[in-house]
This record gives C-alpha cells, structure tokens and sequence, in this order.
C-alpha cells in the first residue's frame, strides 16, 4: 500500500500509510486497540473507502472482482451464519468461492472441529465459533489470508496449532496477515507492522525491531518507539467520512 489514507466518521484513522506484506511470510500488524488494524485489513480486503493512495494485492487494484476468490479474510466478530450447523456454513462458503466439498473435511481437522459438523454454529463456545470463522476463510485456499485477532479466545494449545498452521500456509506460498495486540505473539512472524493512532510506528523482523529501539523484548520495544515518535502529532483533518459500511 502506498500512501493509504482512510476517514471513518470524519476522523483520519489512517494517515499516508506506506507497507508491503509479502508471500511466504507471516506478517503480524500490531498496535493498540483504535490503532487502526482492522480499518488496514478492510482496505486490503477491498471492504474500505479510502481518501487516498493505492492499495495493491497480488498486483491488482484492492477490491476487484478477480481478487474475491484468493483473498481469505476472519473478521474479527466472527461471520458465519449461526443458525445452520457448521458443516452448512462450510458448505456454504465452499460452493460460493468454488472449493470441492473434499476441502471440507480439510478444513474441519485443520482447525480441530471434527465431531462438531453436525452442530448449529450458534451453540457453540466463542473460540469455537471463531474457529469455524477461520475454517470458511480457508476453504477456498486463498493466496492472500487476512485474519483479525483469530488467536482471541483461544488456550495456548489451540493458539499453538493455529500459529503452525498458519505458518504452514506461508510455508506454501501464502501471504499472511494477522492482527494482535498481544506482543508476545508479534515474535513468532516473521515481519512485523506496528501502527499507532493511524500511522506506522515501525516495521521489520522481530530481531530489527528489538535491535532498532535497543530493547530486549518487543513490548520494551514499542514502548521505546511510542516515547521516540511522540513528537509526531498528526495533522487535524476529518473534512468528509469515507466509511461505506461494508464489513
Ligand atoms: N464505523 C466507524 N465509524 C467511525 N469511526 C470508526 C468506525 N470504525 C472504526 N472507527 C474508528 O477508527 C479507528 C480505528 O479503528 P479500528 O477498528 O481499525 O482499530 P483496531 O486497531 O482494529 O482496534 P481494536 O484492536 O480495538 O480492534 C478507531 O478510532 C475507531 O474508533
Ligand atoms: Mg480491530
């Protein structure tokens, strides 16, 4: 994205944003709540109006038509239809994106359902329910997966599984995208992308940002960059609302 600048409700939420994420790499976007990772993900997705600049994903325009079927995305409330069993949602997000229905059961062990098809998705706990999320993003084997805080919700062992699984996806050639404000997490991408109020506070391997601000762990880490950049202020500017209301 080259100079991205989003307004929701007339307030900038994105400020001249210039990053890259890469195939075969899990990038991780980091920041504080409000920061902006969500307003960044639906602008990758092609589900938000900017004021400005290019969004690019696998070198077309984000938002066409052509890229509907490669790109994977778990909205951080999970959307899947709660009042039809997980194998109907699963069903469904197959035929819609054009999957066989052999990528079903994949897709059900990949995230640890098994035994849980028959369920309605609306009675099930939140982690499963956001698991179920996660499995209709993967259906369809996108080139491009944007996933919204997934590991929320989730114990350890759960959280462990799906950073392997998500690295796997990389491992094949996948470009993604995940968003947490657990640092902790921030150390298993491979590249990470720190915002703040709208705007990039750093971004880079683990190690170059640790090393960069001279801190030992990335929480010392951003806070030593928070401290670095406080003098940045942001212009005031909020002339129109360019939020289409799309998820
Ligand atoms: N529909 C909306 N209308 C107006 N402002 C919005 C809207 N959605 C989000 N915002 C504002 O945009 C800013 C960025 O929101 P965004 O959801 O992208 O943050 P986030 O980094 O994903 O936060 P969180 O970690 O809490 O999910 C926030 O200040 C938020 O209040
Ligand atoms: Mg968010």
């Amino acid at each position: 994205m080259d100079g991205l600048t989003v307004v929701r409700g007339r307030v900038p939420v994105l400020s001249d944003l210039t990053c890259a994420m890469f195939p075969g790499r899990v990038t991780g976007l980091l920041g504080p709540s409000g920061a902006g990772k969500t307003t960044l993900m639906r602008a990758i997705v092609g589900t938000q109006k900017f004021a400005g600049g290019r969004v690019t994903v696998l070198g077309e325009t984000a938002g066409s038509a052509s890229l509907r079927r490669r790109i994977g995305y778990v909205t951080q409330a999970p959307s899947i239809y709660r009042d039809v069993s997980v194998l109907d949602n699963l069903r469904y997000f197959a035929r819609v994106i054009g999957a066989p229905t052999s990528r079903i059961s994949e897709v059900v062990a990949a995230v640890g359902l098994e035994g849980y098809e028959r369920r309605l998705a609306g009675s099930l706990s939140g982690g499963q329910t956001s698991r179920v999320s996660l499995a209709c993003a993967l259906v369809g084997s996108p080139d491009v997966l944007v996933l919204d805080e997934p590991t929320v919700g989730q114990d350890p062992v759960l959280r462990e599984e799906l950073w392997d699984r998500l690295r796997a996806r990389a491992a094949g050639g996948a470009c993604v995208l995940v968003s947490s404000h657990v640092m902790d997490e921030a150390e298993r991408c491979d590249d990470i992308l720190l915002l703040r109020d709208g705007a990039l506070l750093a971004a880079g391997t683990p190690h170059e940002i640790r090393s960069r601000a001279g801190a030992e762990n990335l929480d010392a880490a951003f806070l030593a960059l928070i401290r670095e950049e406080s003098d940045g202020a942001r212009a005031p500017d909020g002339s129109r609302s360019d939020e289409r209301g799309a998820r």
